[in-house]
């Protein structure tokens, strides 16, 4: 079993002069998943941990979160779609399909 049910990193990466998930607010969005885990009772041990990430190298489909230990990968795009993810993914196992990023998504 592991430590964590399920893990959810955030990029968070910055870059001069090229596109990168913080140009879309993503750690508006990391706050609003953690504070939302924490809410919901779903954090810490053998319950979810919420964590920023640097480049994760699927850039073009910023800004992009990806869970732990199912490999989901989602874009977002305001409030609303985190907490669907926290309600969904991260408390009942769902995945979020209408915010998966499609496979071809890179950098
Ligand atoms: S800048 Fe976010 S995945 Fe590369």
């Amino acid at each position: 079993m592991s430590y964590y049910q399920r893990h959810i990193f955030f990029c968070l990466n910055q870059r001069e002069g090229e596109a990168a998930c913080a140009d879309h607010d993503a750690q508006a969005a990391f706050d609003r998943c953690k504070q939302r885990v924490k809410a919901a009772g779903l954090a810490g041990p053998g319950g979810v941990r919420v964590n920023k990430a640097g480049c994760l190298d699927r850039c073009a489909g910023g800004p992009v979160a990806v869970v732990y230990p199912e490999g989901v990968w989602y874009s977002f795009v305001d409030a609303s779609d985190i907490d669907e993810i926290v309600e969904q993914h991260l408390g009942q196992g769902q995945v979020v399909e209408r915010l998966v990023l499609p496979p071809e998504v890179g950098r």
